[in-house]
């Protein structure tokens, strides 16, 4: 790890807030950021003086790395209001320590954990007021990690910027969620940087979606590079299929990210005494349980996604139209995590931490 100078951070608060021309009850996801933002660089070998700043443009040398070569990784995290207006962050140390493994993989520092994590509530703390109570609202965070060293020579970075942003946000996706079954293209192959929350991984996915988009799809469920039979993520989401009562997930790989709501979701199904079965699923079996009526379910699980039920999925030019249930697995399982991210059930696992 990389050395700290265990610096307080520097507050310079904005001399205006812009609350007051956002309408909280019409957000579209991740569009409106808050007053502040929170800045540490890397520098000679060591992280630099925190600073909480207002939110503004920032210049960049058109040489730095991210430009060129795509040094970049992020993360997705929710905090929540509750009804005593205390604020709640939902299982931080997974994001922090995933950070840190993104940096690795990309050949970047790690950020000590008591610059995230200060810096996290901190910043919460200042822009406090943005954050709306009441299930379906969030303060959405994006930390995230630049290249900034310049040169165009193809090596890592010596510096980097580390940021933390805030977004009030609702949901992620509003009315049906169609899939398309990737048969050609992949998010991510063996040996790569598909288990990183790697900037490019999302960049990659953007062609193909966009054909899924304007084959009336608002999402791809991509297929391992190798065979394209098995069913991985959906790129915005790690994704769960219920055939008869048994839930099904892939497990995660050095392709499929680690995420988050998914291992949330294994083990609030297990605590509610859902079957769970993690092993690889194949495109064949879901095409035959979708042919046979077995296939009761498909959803996403994401931080930014929640839980998102699919309507249907399309695999070489067949669409399968999911049955209209009555006791949905995926709106148990959802209502269930709202409820402890929220306060609004007791948190038996310890995965809500306070501000
Ligand atoms: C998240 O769920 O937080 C993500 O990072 C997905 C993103 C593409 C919105």
């Amino acid at each position: 790890m990389s050395t700290t100078q265990t610096n307080k951070i520097e507050i310079l608060k904005s001399a205006t807030s812009k609350i007051n021309e956002v309408d909280f009850g019409n957000l579209s996801f991740g569009s409106v950021f808050t007053d502040h933002l929170f800045e540490c660089d890397f520098k000679n070998g060591e992280w630099q003086k925190p600073v909480i700043k207002p939110y503004a443009p920032f210049l960049l040398d058109p040489s730095s790395r991210v430009f060129h070569y795509g040094q970049a990784i992020f993360e997705g995290m929710k905090a929540y209001k509750d009804a005593n207006d205390d604020v709640w962050l939902f299982r931080p140390d997974e994001n922090y320590n995933r950070f840190n493994k993104s940096a690795l993989r990309m050949a970047m520092p790690e950020v000590p954990e008591e610059i995230f994590m200060n810096g996290l509530n901190q910043l919460l703390q200042l822009d406090e007021a943005w954050i709306k109570k009441g299930k379906g609202n969030a303060m959405y965070i994006r930390p995230f990690m630049i290249a900034t060293g310049t040169g165009v020579i193809a090596n890592p970075s010596h510096d980097y910027k580390f940021m933390i942003i805030l977004s009030p946000v609702t949901s992620y996706y509003s009315g049906d969620v169609k899939v398309l079954i990737a048969e050609h293209f992949s998010r991510a192959a063996n040996g790569g940087i598909g288990a990183a929350k790697a900037a490019g991984n999302y960049a990659a996915q953007f062609y193909p979606t966009n054909l899924a988009n304007q084959a009336g799809f608002q999402q791809v469920i991509w297929t391992d590079d190798a065979t394209h039979t098995k069913l991985e993520e959906a790129g915005t989401m790690n994704v769960f299929f219920r055939i008869n009562d048994t839930l099904f997930t892939a497990p995660v790989s050095e392709r499929i990210l680690d995420g988050v709501t998914r291992k949330t979701l294994i083990e609030l199904a297990k605590s509610e005494n859902i079957a769970v079965e993690i092993r690889p699923v194949l495109v064949s079996e879901l095409v035959e349980a979708a042919k046979n009526g077995s296939l009761k379910e498909i959803f996403g699980a994401g931080t930014a996604a929640v839980v998102s039920p699919i309507s249907g999925f399309s695999y070489q030019d067949v669409y399968y139209d999911l049955p209209k249930i009555e006791k949905s697995v995926a709106i148990q399982l959802k209502d269930k995590l709202t409820n402890i991210q929220n306060k609004l059930e007791e948190d038996t696992f310890g995965w809500t931490v306070k501000i």
